[in-house]
């Protein structure tokens, strides 16, 4: 349907070249963020020399292009993130068109609510097996990673539930570790998304180099996975195998490849990044730890967590809400409009390419009060309920809206709730750490702690 424009549009303002590039290279998150305090919410335009990307802020124009004329606005292949990401992700459920369709269908009812409900348990066990591994260095007063700790709890979990221990726990480390390189080593392109592939930068080779690792790591299990899909259980692999695709066909080889190299990426990289966020922010802040800690006591005592605990951990829900805020994995998002439109009375030209930020959007002060400061209180219920739904879209929204949003919190709730029941922390650095931006947001520094275990600690 071609978009008619009101006879009152206007053309954007431009944030110009001088300004962009030297900010976004010596610190990208606040300059993202001073971008979207500049633009007052206006649609404006970024000028990255021969790339212009509009820049959305305002929660009910991301509105629009998130959901009401999703049509339009589909993800840019061609854009900042996807493009360099694509040669990871290639077509499926990280896509757009019919490739993305497909895998959706296949994928969404892995991760309804009722069906994420029912694997509480399961997840529940796995995770509290892989905490029992920090009772070592608790007792002997030995600092962790806390980074590493959480990889390795968090893939226990989702490689016993979701793909049914075809992949070994060292193996998704492993790939972790790759993940991790790619997610540093294509940064150069997001940053000059205009640079031709054929153009050498920094990066490509240690980006080839971890592909290749992921590939060679998962390919075997894939194709082995063709073989048993018929008769195997419920795990991601056998049934992207099993999936019909609309036309009643099955997916191919490479399109079961990137959906299950997409689903190992987001099902584990995602949790472990915001979680590990949640320790400075607690160390800082000891009315914050004290109440998360009041609660978890008190709901979940020293017994395991369990499903029925989840619904009365109300405030560590607020607190990965808030985290979620100021640490939005999926920081930019950028779309490309089909058609010609108008958003917020300025006209968007066909084809050209729109940023989409949490980031930017969480952080701007015409949508939060004090945007800096970490405060779970902005979660309340009541406080929550009247708020634009775009003001906080940690997970995206409309068709390509995050599938693991409910996996997210009923996961992140457990391996909050299951350490802060046996142990009490102590940050060998205590300070909120810078954020490093890669295709993820990263601490700069790495997050290492000491535990002592609660029951001691109480005697
Ligand atoms: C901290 C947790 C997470 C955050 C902040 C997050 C964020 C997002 C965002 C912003 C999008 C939309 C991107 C776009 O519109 O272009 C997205 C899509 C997606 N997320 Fe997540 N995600 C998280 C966790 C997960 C988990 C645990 C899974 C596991 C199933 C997951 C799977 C996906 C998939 C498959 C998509 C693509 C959906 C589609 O395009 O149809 N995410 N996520």
């Amino acid at each position: 349907m071609p978009h008619t424009a009101p006879v009152h549009t206007r053309r954007a303002d431009a944030v110009p070249l001088r300004q962009v590039v030297p900010s976004l290279l010596r610190d990208p998150a606040q300059a993202l963020v001073e971008f979207g305090e500049r633009s007052r919410g206006e649609v404006v335009k970024l000028n990255l020399g021969s790339f212009r990307p509009y820049l959305v802020t305002r929660p009910e124009h991301l509105q629009q292009v998130l959901r009401e004329k999703a049509a339009n606005y589909v993800r840019a292949g061609d854009g900042l993130q996807w493009r360099p990401l694509k040669r990871l992700f290639g077509e499926g459920i990280l896509s757009d068109g019919e490739y993305w369709s497909n895998s959706r269908h296949i994928l969404q009812p892995l991760f309804t609510a009722r069906r994420i409900d029912n694997l509480v348990d399961r997840l529940a066990e796995a995770i509290e097996d892989a905490v029992d591994e920090l009772d070592a260095p608790a007792r002997a007063g030995q600092p962790v990673d806390m980074g590493t700790e959480q990889a390795r709890i968090v893939c226990s979990a989702i490689m016993r539930v979701f793909f049914a221990d075809k992949i070994s726990v060292p193996d998704a480390m492993k790939i972790m570790q790759a993940q991790d390189a790619i997610a540093w080593s294509v940064m150069p392109r997001i940053m000059v998304p205009w640079a031709p592939l054929a153009v050498p930068m920094p990066g490509d080779r240690a980006f080839r180099r971890a592909v290749r690792l992921i590939d060679d790591t998962l390919m075997p299990i894939v194709r082995a996975s063709r073989e048993t899909a018929e008769s195997d259980g419920d795990d991601i692999i056998s049934t992207l195998w099993r999936g019909r695709t609309e036309d009643g066909s099955r997916l191919d080889e490479r399109q079961v490849r990137n959906d299950t190299v997409a689903m190992v990426a987001t099902t584990t990289e995602t949790t472990i990044s915001v979680l590990t966020w949640l320790w400075p922010h607690i160390e800082q802040d000891p009315l914050i730890a004290e109440r998360l800690y009041e609660e978890i006591d008190r709901v979940v005592g020293d017994a395991p967590v369990r499903r029925e605990h989840l619904r009365e951990l109300r405030y560590t829900r607020q607190v990965l809400d808030e985290l979620l805020r100021l640490y939005p994995i999926g920081w930019l998002f950028p779309r490309r409009a089909v058609e010609a439109d108008v958003l917020g009375g300025v006209r968007i030209e066909a084809g050209s390419t729109l940023v989409v930020s949490p980031l930017i959007t969480h952080r701007m002060s015409m949508f939060w009060d004090r945007p800096e400061v970490f405060d779970p209180d902005r979660f309340a219920p009541e406080r929550a309920r009247s708020r634009h739904r775009y003001a906080h879209f940690p997970f995206g929204g409309g068709p390509h809206q995050c599938l693991g949003m409910h996996l997210f919190y009923l996961e992140a709730t457990l391996i909050v709730a299951t350490l802060l029941s046996r142990y009490r922390f102590r940050l060998q650095r205590p300070a909120v750490p810078g954020i490093k931006v890669a295709a993820a947001l990263r601490p700069l520094e790495r997050v290492e702690l000491t535990l002592r275990p609660v029951r001691s600690a109480a005697a």
